[in-house]
């Protein structure tokens, strides 16, 4: 079968490159291994899709090559992809930090999507692998399942390694690497940390399901300011999901359980106002009471405030605002949201995804090394680099 473009990976890049490019008046194969489309897209968001954000902005993303992905995202903005979702009458809403999520269900995203795939005439095709890819004088020859597929124009859509049961695949860097690609190191990235250290595991275990609200958490020079949630391995919600992004093994995160108090000035305030209250009472006005009293007794020890000193009130402050975690791992590409790393952006034209090694090859999405920021970032980079190869394939 000849065709102009193949597009391999029906998932959010593949999906928006494939009917950008339709709609253009190529002929356009779109293919999947998988039995089903856009199965991330409908799993998003915990089934509602966090679809793009409203503030995206370059510095939302970490990439080996920070100005990579400034020309795609400046071309397709949220606000092309809010116009389209307003198009199809999707209704939705800003659920926080302008992180825009479906009212209903994820599937109204891919079924927009879907919906514009048919319109402009896409050929999708489910089921289908590749076996081998090979370069030919007019472009590139594909062995799969569905027969010999030939096209000038091939665009790699595959994703990252995260989430294997949902069709997650090693293929682009593996045909990045056939083309003579650089593939940067990968690791998951928006991952939940494990801790093994035991009185921290006994404390994450007892504390499971419990979150703070608005805590701020630091690694390697990044902040990240909302929940934590405790779980029965380790600690997860959006601020610890975000900095998993930046953690190397062996690192340590900060934690400031209070952001929003100078603790050091507020608990002098309280033992002035209320002496003879426990400092496990305070706590519990602070944190659910259970977490209070966990803290009472596995880090301070409990007595009316008059009781405490100058310096033993600061030494508290300090524990509440600077509580240092060392993870001993994350759980890893089972769950993380993305992948960290992949295909070497400096290989690849910022302007038209095409590869600078392989003329007519072209890396979309996530199998590019760059990964955005929890909050709706990673689809609109889906979205702006499947559009933008869209204009040349
Ligand atoms: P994507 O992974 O979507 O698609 C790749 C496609 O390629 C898949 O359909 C796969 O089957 C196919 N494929 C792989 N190997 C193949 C092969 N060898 N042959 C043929 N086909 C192959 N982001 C966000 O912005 N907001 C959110 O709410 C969420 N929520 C979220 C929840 C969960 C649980 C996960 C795992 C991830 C998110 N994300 C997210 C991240 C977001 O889903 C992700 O960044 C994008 O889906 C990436 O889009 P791509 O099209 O690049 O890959």
């Amino acid at each position: 079968m000849q065709t102009d473009v193949v597009v391999i990976g029906a998932g959010a890049a593949g999906l928006m490159c494939a009917f950008t490019a339709a709609a253009r008046g190529r002929k356009v194969l779109l293919i999947d291994h998988a039995n089903k489309a856009g199965k991330k897209i409908l799993m998003s968001g915990g089934g509602r899709c966090n679809f793009t954000n409203m503030y995206t902005e370059p510095a939302n993303f970490l990439s080996g090559n920070p100005h990579f992905c400034k020309s795609a995202l400046a071309r397709y903005t949220q606000w092309d992809f809010i116009e389209m979702v307003g198009r199809h009458g999707v209704p939705y809403h800003e659920k926080k930090l302008g992180q825009l999520f479906c009212d209903n269900k994820a599937s109204d995203i891919l079924g927009m999507l879907l919906d514009e795939c048919e319109q402009a005439g896409v050929d999708l095709r489910l089921d289908t692998s590749v076996q081998s890819i090979e370069k030919g004088e007019l472009g590139y020859l594909l062995q799969s399942s569905a027969g010999e597929l030939a096209c000038q124009s091939l665009v790699i859509a595959t994703g990252g390694l995260s989430i294997p049961t949902l069709g997650a695949s090693g293929f682009g860097y593996q045909v990045a690497r056939q083309f003579g690609h650089s593939v940067l190191p990968t690791r998951a990235g928006l991952v939940p940390f494990t801790i093994t250290e035991p009185l921290l595991k006994s404390m994450c275990e007892s504390l499971s399901g419990t979150s703070v609200e608005d805590c701020l958490v630091s690694c390697n020079g990044q902040s990240f300011r909302e929940n934590i949630l405790f779980t029965h391995r380790g600690l997860s919600g959006p601020a610890i999901l975000q900095v998993s992004s930046y953690w190397q093994p062996g690192d340590t995160i900060e934690i400031n359980l209070l952001p929003h108090l100078d603790l050091v000035e507020w608990l002098d305030e309280q033992r002035g106002e209320r002496p003879n209250t426990e400092l496990k009472t305070l706590l519990g006005e602070l944190f659910t009471r259970k977490m209070a009293t966990l803290l009472a007794e596995h880090w301070f020890v409990s007595k009316p405030l008059k009781q405490y000193s100058a310096a033993e009130l600061a030494e508290i402050a300090e524990k509440l605002s600077n509580w240092r975690v060392m993870p001993a791992g994350t759980e890893g590409y089972r769950t993380a949201e993305v992948t960290i790393g992949g295909v070497d952006t400096r290989e690849v034209s910022s302007k038209t995804m095409e590869s600078l090694k392989a003329p007519g090859l072209y890396f979309v999405g996530e199998v590019l090394d760059v990964t955005g920021h929890l909050g709706g970032f990673n689809f609109q980079w889906a979205w702006a680099s499947g559009y933008a190869a869209a204009q040349y394939v």
